[in-house]
């Protein structure tokens, strides 16, 4: 049985990106036999060696192995960080002035619809010049998606006049109306093996694309990413979940949100502050430009930046840190691993650091340190400490440690 399922957990990995761990085999053999198609692993197995059941059963695997969890106004900074005017300037300079949304791998549609509704308030209008596409690889998501109907609980992010004006109430269920209806579709695509953008669709305005690359491997998420990038249009936004941010490369740490190149190039919102403090402000201002020139790829002046500081305080946690984010984005993985230690030296409970060092460990080879690594963010992960909160300030820490946990399962194969 445990071939069996070893088996098809690399079959799923093959067809659709997500990481299946052995730790996961109990859950992963009660979903065979939710599909309906075998009643254990090595019967499903069997069926999916037949070229002519394969997809068919891989498909139904799929829907019932991923997570879907999702709701309205999900991470709704982000959200309400959505530059909708300067897209809409973006797509009418681009030439027929409908901001193009993709929403991949959109699960039940509640973003969708978020992105619907956020884009008629923004524009003042029930038809604003949008056109949002919903995409996942699962069709039973889908099917609910287009069904457009929820329950109490999903909605309960959205405030009273949203809800009011873009659904109908019937007992328990809130089923959105036909305005955000009007410009918005759903369809299958599976991020991992089909084309980016999707086949037939032109260049994207915005593309959101969130919670869903932590389920993959490291270099599938650089690839991923690199191609939603180059999908964008220019002056067009990519956000991704802080979680999918945290997975890939240090440039992508700095900033979830990403703009593309446009003609007047506008620069990403930088989502930071810095601490009030005075005495403190100095320091500060050193750590928010170095992340800045960091988050645009300049590594040289988030160096010198970083080290200003360490001139000045050799245990300054957050430095090393940030020579860490630089060094591993440069490729040079055993310096980061070396600066992110000496962030945690100082300072053993900087769990982003610890997240971090697991990254640096993995691009070095190292899978016993990254998996140590991992461990000690996910013990030392706490919502209260305060103490990092100009580099934690647009990062959940859920997120980070449901990250920390998708890489532990992965090297723990
Ligand atoms: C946790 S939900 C995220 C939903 C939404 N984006 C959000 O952040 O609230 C993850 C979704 O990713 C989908 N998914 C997993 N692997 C995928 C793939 N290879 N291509 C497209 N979607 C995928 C799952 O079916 C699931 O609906």
């Amino acid at each position: 049985v445990t071939g069996a399922l070893a088996q098809i957990a690399t079959l799923l990995r093959e067809e659709s990106g997500v990481l299946i761990g052995e730790h996961q085999h109990a859950a992963l053999s009660t979903a065979i036999v939710r599909t309906g198609l075998a009643s254990n692993a090595a019967e499903f197995a069997q069926i999916a060696r037949d070229p002519a059941q394969r997809r068919q059963a891989l498909a139904a695997l799929i829907d019932e192995v991923t997570v879907k969890e999702t709701s309205f106004m999900r991470d709704r900074r982000q959200l309400a960080a959505i530059p909708w005017q300067a897209l809409h300037e973006s797509a009418q300079a681009a030439g027929d002035g409908i901001v193009r949304v993709w929403s991949a791998a959109c699960a039940t549609g509640e973003e969708v619809y978020t992105l619907a509704i956020l884009a008629c308030e923004s524009f003042g209008t029930n038809d604003p010049p949008v056109h949002i596409v919903g995409t996942d690889i699962s069709g039973l998501a889908l099917a609910r998606a287009n069904e457009g109907a929820y329950r109490e609980r999903a909605v309960r992010e959205l405030d009273a006049p949203l809800r009011d004006r873009y659904f109908t109430h019937d007992d328990a269920t809130w089923t959105v109306n036909e305005i955000p209806r009007r410009f918005v579709e759903f369809a299958f695509h599976n991020l991992y093996r089909d084309p980016i953008p999707p086949l037939g669709s032109r260049r994207l305005d915005l593309i959101v694309c969130r919670n869903v690359l932590i389920y993959f491997d490291g270099e599938t998420i650089e690839r991923v990413v690199e191609q939603l990038e180059r999908a964008l249009r220019a002056g067009g936004t990519l956000v991704l979940g802080a979680a999918d941010a945290l997975s890939g490369s240090a440039r992508r740490l700095a900033a979830s949100t990403r703009t593309a190149p446009a003609r007047e190039r506008r620069e990403p919102r930088t989502l930071r502050r810095p601490l009030g403090r005075v005495p403190q402000r100095r320091r500060e201002d050193h750590i928010a430009t170095a992340l800045q020139a960091a988050d645009h790829g300049r590594a040289e002046e988030a160096l010198a930046q970083a080290d200003a500081i360490l001139a000045k305080d050799p245990l300054d946690a957050e430095a090393h840190y940030i020579r860490g984010l630089v060094e591993l984005e440069r490729g040079d993985a055993r310096a980061a691993v070396a600066s992110l230690r000496r962030a945690l030296y100082v300072d053993p409970s900087f769990a982003l650091a610890a997240f971090k060092l697991g990254r640096a460990n993995e691009a070095a080879g190292d899978k016993t340190a990254a998996l140590r690594a991992y461990e000690q963010a996910l013990r030392t992960i706490d919502p209260d400490d305060e103490r990092h909160e100009l580099l934690l300030e647009q990062v959940d820490l859920g997120d980070i440690a449901a990250a920390c946990s998708a890489r532990v399962e992965a090297l723990r194969k």
